[in-house]
């Protein structure tokens, strides 16, 4: 069978994806009743990191340690990659030594050139335009909190980023209604928006979008990249603002997620993360369990 890779959330089925989340959960619980799984003993992660990261890293890193298997870091700072060696080089060198590569970069079109080249699966760790672990840590989180999430309705608030593309692509593979709140000229992908139809609903009023919302998702008002715009956008996203206040339009059995890390006074009101309806730290520890369960579906399934 040709090598699987998780560059978006379109490159698993449906039930890919919905098997995923269930195995998710099941590899938590057999985690915290301390139960050994190592199915990838003697397997290995590379871990190309060219933005930050606390989560990702640490999720990956332990995830692999937990499964049997081991992890390595490697930053620009100190690989070739930060010389200028091609990403098709790197690419070819890299998987014949490791069992499966993670990259979190810039530009999305150098995932997808490196998967190319690649023989052994690569996992996208977030790249301008897709964060798609994020989504099944926020897929599980919502299914552990709620129960499933098809059929039900999901409010972002706020800029139209990787996350709010990651968001549509959920939308279409879990099957949920999407509406998106975000200032002019921060509109996600258009082709995204094509795909999704009917499913997607813009606006420009968060208090309409969180009306009837079943979950509501926000993230920061300037990614990793954007810091030079971090002044001028704070002006454009005034008022797409997270509070229980607006939390309270929403459903009475609505939760509040965030990808982390929050600007608590800019997309999220101080109040907001500690609110009874966020469930922003068992989102966050899911992304270890979520991630497992990705990793022994395409390195344990071939
Ligand atoms: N949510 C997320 O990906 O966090 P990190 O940037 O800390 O990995
Ligand atoms: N949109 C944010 C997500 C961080 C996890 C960024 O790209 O910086």
């Amino acid at each position: 069978m040709s090598v699987r890779h998780f560059l978006t959330l379109t490159d698993l089925s449906q039930d890919e994806l919905r098997h995923l989340i269930d195995r998710a959960s099941e590899l938590k619980a057999m985690h915290r009743k301390g139960e050994v799984y190592q199915p990838l003993q003697g397997r290995v992660l590379g871990m190309i990191f060219e933005k930050s990261s606390t989560r990702t890293r640490v999720s990956f890193e332990a995830g692999m340690v937990q499964l049997g298997g081991g992890a390595i870091f490697l930053s620009p700072r100190d690989t070739q990659l930060g010389r200028g060696e091609p990403i098709e080089d790197s690419a070819r060198v890299l998987s014949q030594m490791v069992d499966a590569v993670m990259i979190r970069t810039f530009e999305h079109d150098k995932a997808v050139t490196f998967a190319k080249y690649s023989n052994v699966p690569v996992i996208n760790a977030l790249t301008d335009d897709y964060h798609p672990c994020q989504l099944l840590a926020d897929m599980q989180a919502y299914q552990e909190a709620r129960g499933s999430v098809t059929g039900k309705t999901v409010t972002w608030v706020g800029d139209g980023n990787n996350m709010c593309n990651s968001y549509i692509n959920a939308a279409i593979q879990y099957d949920f209604k999407l509406n998106i709140a975000c200032p002019e000229g921060f509109e996600p992908m258009q082709a995204l928006l094509d795909k999704a139809g009917d499913r997607v609903t813009l606006y420009r009023d968060p208090a309409e979008a969180v009306e009837k919302a079943h979950l509501v998702t926000t993230d920061v008002w300037a990614s990793m990249g954007q810091e030079e715009e971090a002044q001028a956008r704070e002006s454009a996203f005034a008022g797409f603002q997270v509070s229980p206040a607006l939390m309270d339009k929403a459903d009475p059995e609505a939760v509040f997620l965030h990808c982390l890390p929050a600007h608590r006074g800019e997309e999220v009101s101080i109040d907001m993360l500690d609110d009874p309806r966020s469930v922003v730290w068992e989102q966050a520890g899911n992304r270890l369990h979520a991630q497992k369960a990705l990793l022994e579906f395409l390195l344990c399934s071939e």
